[in-house]
């Protein structure tokens, strides 16, 4: 569809409609040629295809962080669980050195996981498309491991909360 047929959809009605889809949180990590480990905060990771295995995020084309870490060698996807809440919010907020004072460890590519996350998924971005004011990043899998088998947080109408599952146990 060319840009001219899409309907001009008012920004606050966009935000208001797809704030009711809910979606998970993930933290994309990398190691910038300075030594400094970036972090950015997003919603919109996505697992993409298992053989060959990719996955996805979506940067603003806006983003700072996003502009380094298309630059670093490898980066790792940390899925945050419930009680990340107060990490997520501490590093939405910060421009730079958003690590400063949070815990990690290492990733076998040595980028940073976030400690308490649920998982962690080492990739190498393999192709960006422009999709608008963001893009679509689509990154190959080289290591992954579950690490806190805990409720992932999720991002919902604007508010953060946990997942439970509606099957009794
Ligand atoms: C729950 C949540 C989800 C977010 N999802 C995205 C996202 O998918 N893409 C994005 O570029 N920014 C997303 N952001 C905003 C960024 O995390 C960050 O605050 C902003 O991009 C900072 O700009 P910088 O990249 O220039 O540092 C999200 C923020 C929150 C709190």
């Amino acid at each position: 569809m060319s840009e001219s047929a899409v309907k001009n959809i008012d920004g606050q009605v966009y935000r208001e409609v797809l704030g009711h889809y809910p979606t998970g949180v993930a933290v994309v990590t990398g190691r910038a040629d300075d030594g400094e480990h970036l972090a950015l905060v997003v919603g919109t990771f996505s697992s993409v295809s298992m053989d060959p295995p990719l996955v996805s995020f979506m940067p603003m084309k806006s983003s700072r962080t996003f502009d380094r870490l298309s630059r670093c060698e490898s980066l790792c996807v940390n899925v945050v669980g419930e009680d990340q809440q107060d990490v997520v919010r501490t590093l939405a907020k910060r421009w730079e050195n958003k690590l400063d004072g949070i815990e990690w460890f290492a990733s076998p590519s040595g980028d940073a996981v976030l400690a308490d996350s649920v998982a962690w998924i080492d990739t190498r971005i393999r192709e960006t498309v422009e999709a608008g004011d963001h893009l679509i990043v689509l990154c190959e899998v080289h290591d992954m491991a579950v690490t806190n088998p805990v409720s992932p947080l999720i991002f919902h109408r604007g508010d953060y909360g946990g997942f439970a599952c509606s099957t009794p146990a």
